[in-house]
């Protein structure tokens, strides 16, 4: 890669794009120590929704759904305003933007944060959260893909390479064993939802009727599947307000990999060699070990 202080973007380390905040990274370009702050200090309220994700698990899937069934299917919301508007990150600097103190509830946020990260106002209040989680190995896969098309994060470079940091928690985020495990054995589970993103995949129309009655809110048969129809990959992917194309190719270069990219379960077939599989699952295996949570993907 060279040395020297103007080296090209594909040399940039962890040191020079990242900030270790709560011992993961977190890229310093969306987390500036003022957006931490604000997060630490937020003030949640008992009707706030809150969706939660290792990054590359449905993120912007929820994103589209969640408005949609808050709104009875009213479109307007994500047809006029971006996904991350529409159900900001509350770490990134994007919410210091927002006046999200004035937002009518029920208000819609969105983090990747670890549950031990969470801030005290959380715990207090207890709001509504959406966990979604997907095969860990279609997650990686989708990362190396994605990390190689962004400019704000480190390259994964040789696979092989990305493989075992993604495994040992050194990408952004921290470990996707961690993160799971943590919202996993949450207290007042009564107040998350658990959900995959295979399942959302498998029945979109069931995964809606069951986040709706989740948020206690009913919706006619009808409109459940003008949403579901809506948030199909191929129709989402449509959507400019949700497939990043505002995004300059300064910083998401989407000719190197689509940020809807293929939206499929299994993946890792494709990319995963045998040896890096069976690695993969011993890693696994070993560090879910004490988990009791029946994934669909076991
Ligand atoms: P792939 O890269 O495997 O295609 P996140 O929003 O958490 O970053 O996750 C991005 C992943 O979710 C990408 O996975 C993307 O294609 C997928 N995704 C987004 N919307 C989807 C949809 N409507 N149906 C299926 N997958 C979707």
């Amino acid at each position: 890669c060279g040395e020297g202080p103007h080296l090209p973007v594909t040399c940039m380390t962890e040191t020079e794009l990242y900030t270790l905040y709560k011992g993961v990274y977190v890229p310093s370009s969306l987390h500036p120590p003022e957006s931490l702050r604000y997060y630490e200090e937020f003030t949640f309220r008992p009707d706030d929704i809150l969706i939660v994700t290792y990054p590359k698990s449905g993120t912007t899937w929820m994103q589209e759904i969640l408005p949609l069934i808050i709104s009875g299917g009213d479109p307007a919301s994500v047809e006029t305003l971006h996904n991350w508007d529409r159900v900001p990150w509350l770490e990134e600097n994007r919410a210091l933007t927002l006046n999200l103190e004035k937002r009518p509830s029920p208000r819609m946020f969105t983090t990747h944060f670890h549950y031990s990260m969470m801030p005290p106002s959380f715990f207090e209040v207890k709001p509504k959260v959406i966990y979604i989680m997907r095969n860990p190995k279609d997650v990686f896969t989708s990362a190396f893909h994605y990390f190689g098309s962004t400019s704000f994060l480190v390259k994964p470079g040789p696979q092989s390479e990305f493989l075992q940091k993604f495994l040992d928690g050194e990408v952004i985020f921290g470990s996707w064993f961690d993160h799971v495990k943590g919202w996993l054995n949450a207290k007042d589970k009564g107040s998350i939802m658990y959900i995959s993103y295979e399942e959302l995949l498998k029945n979109l129309k069931d995964s809606v009727t069951r986040i709706a009655q989740f948020m206690e809110k009913s919706l006619d048969t009808e409109v459940i599947e003008k949403i579901a129809e809506r948030c199909l990959f191929k129709n989402m992917k449509k959507n400019s307000m949700s497939n990043y194309s505002a995004v300059p190719k300064e910083f998401m270069d989407q000719s190197k990999s689509e940020f809807l990219r293929k939206g499929i379960a299994g993946d890792w077939k494709n990319q995963l060699t045998e040896a890096e599989a069976e690695y993969f699952d011993a890693v696994y295996k070993d560090k879910m070990k004490d988990v009791k949570y029946k994934f669909v993907w076991d």
